[in-house]
C-alpha cells in the first residue's frame, strides 16, 4: 500500500541495546494484585504495512484507565490515520497524538489534496472528531501513578540544524546527503505551504510551542512528546549520519531540563530504546517497518510504559 516509502536510512544494522531494559509486557500491579493504570506510548506504527496493521489491531490497553501517546508516523493516508486513531481511541481512556513527517506528506495516491498547514489542520479536526488530544488542544494532566504530570504533545518539525560531524551548513549537509543518495522523501512531498520552507514552518512551531510552555505554572512536571528527538544524542547511532538534518532541531536542546520533563517521548528514528541525557529519560517508542522489527531477536515492545517509571516499580 505504501510501496513508495523508501528503505529506512535511520536504524543502524543492529539496533543498540537499550540503556535500560524495556519494561515487561505485563501491567504494573497494585498490592492487591490488580493492574494499575499506566501512561503508555508508541510511534511509527506505519499502518500501511499489513503486518503493522495486524499489530495495531491487537493493541489493547492493560486496564480501562490506561492512556496512550501516539508520537507520529501512524501512516501516510488520512483514511489509514483515521482507522488507527479511531480504533485506539475506542480502547484507551485517552489517546494523545502528534504528527510525524509521514502524516504530513501529500502522497500521490492520497485522495485528500491538502498540503502543509491545511493538511495539518485537517488532521487536527479529524482527531477532535475522534476525541484524540493534539498539539493544538489543552495539555492533558496525568493523575495516575507517577503524576501529576502535564503531557505536552508538540509538533515542531525540523530545521536541518542537526548537522553531521564535519559539516557546517545546511547547504553542505544537503550536498552530502545527495551525494550519498540518502535524501528524505520529505524534500518532495512534505510541503510547507503557506510557509516558504520547512525551516520557516519549524521556526513558527517552535515559537508557538515555546509560548505555551512558558505559560505552564512554575515547577510543573511534564512529559514532552514530539515525533523527533528533542536532543541530538539519539541521532548519534544513525546508520547514515547524513540523515540527521531531517531528525530535529538544536533549538530544543534545553527544553527537557528547562521544562522539568519527567520523560521525553519521541519516535522517527526507528531505534526503540531508553536513554538518559542530562538526568532526563528519553524514550524512543517506535515500532518501525516490518523489515526492521522482524529481524531483531526480540519481538517489538509496543506500547512502552512511560509512567509510572517502569524502573521504579
Ligand atoms: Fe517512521
Ligand atoms: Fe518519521
Amino acid at each position: 500500500m505504501i510501496g513508495a516509502v523508501p528503505e529506512s536510512p535511520l536504524a543502524p544494522e543492529s539496533a543498540p541495546e537499550s540503556e535500560s531494559a524495556p519494561e515487561s509486557e505485563s501491567a504494573p500491579e497494585s498490592e492487591s494484585g490488580t493492574p494499575r493504570p499506566a501512561l503508555l506510548a508508541v510511534s511509527d506504527l506505519h499502518v500501511g504495512f499489513a503486518r503493522n496493521r495486524e499489530l495495531v489491531a491487537e493493541l489493547w490497553p492493560r486496564t480501562s484507565r490506561d492512556w496512550l501517546i501516539v508520537a507520529g508516523d501512524v501512516g501516510e493516508f488520512a483514511a489509514d490515520i483515521e482507522w488507527a486513531l479511531g480504533l485506539l481511541s475506542e480502547r484507551f481512556a485517552r489517546v494523545i497524538w502528534v504528527p510525524g513527517n509521514h502524516e504530513l506528506w501529500t502522497h500521490r495516491r492520497e485522495t485528500l489534496p491538502l498540503r502543509g498547514v491545511d493538511r495539518y489542520q485537517y488532521l487536527i479536526e479529524l482527531c477532535r472528531r475522534l476525541g484524540v488530544s493534539t498539539p493544538e488542544d489543552p495539555y492533558p494532566v496525568w493523575d495516575g501513578d507517577g503524576g501529576p504530570v502535564t503531557i505536552v504533545p508538540m509538533f515542531l518539525l525540523y530545521d536541518y540544524t542537526f548537522l553531521p560531524d564535519g559539516v557546517t551548513s545546511r547547504q553542505e549537509a544537503l550536498e552530502r546527503a545527495h551525494a550519498a543518495g540518502i535524501v528524505a522523501t520529505d524534500e518532495t512531498i512534505l510541503h510547507p505551504d503557506p510557509f516558504p520552507s520547512r525551516q520557516a514552518w519549524c521556526q513558527d512551531r517552535l515559537a508557538r510551542t515555546l509560548a505555551r510552555l512558558a505559560d505552564l505554572p512554575a515547577g510543573v512536571k511534564t512529559v514532552l512528546v514530539n515525533h523527533y528527538p528533542l536532543v541530538r544524542e539519539p541521532t548519534r547511532v544513525l546508520r547514515y549520519p547524513v540523515y540527521a538534518p531531517w531528525c530535529g532541531t538544536v533549538h530544543t536542546a534545553d527544553w527537557p531540563t528547562r521544562f522539568n520533563a519527567a520523560a521525553v517521548v519521541y519516535g522517527h528514528l526507528h531505534i526503540p530504546r531508553t536513554i538518559w541525557h542530562e538526568g532526563v529519560r528519553h524514550e524512543e517508542v517506535s515500532l518501525g517497518y516490518p523489515r526492521e522489527w522482524t529481524r531483531r531477536s526480540a519481538p517489538p515492545v509496543i506500547p512502552r510504559q512511560i509512567l509510572p517509571d517502569p524502573a521504579e516499580r
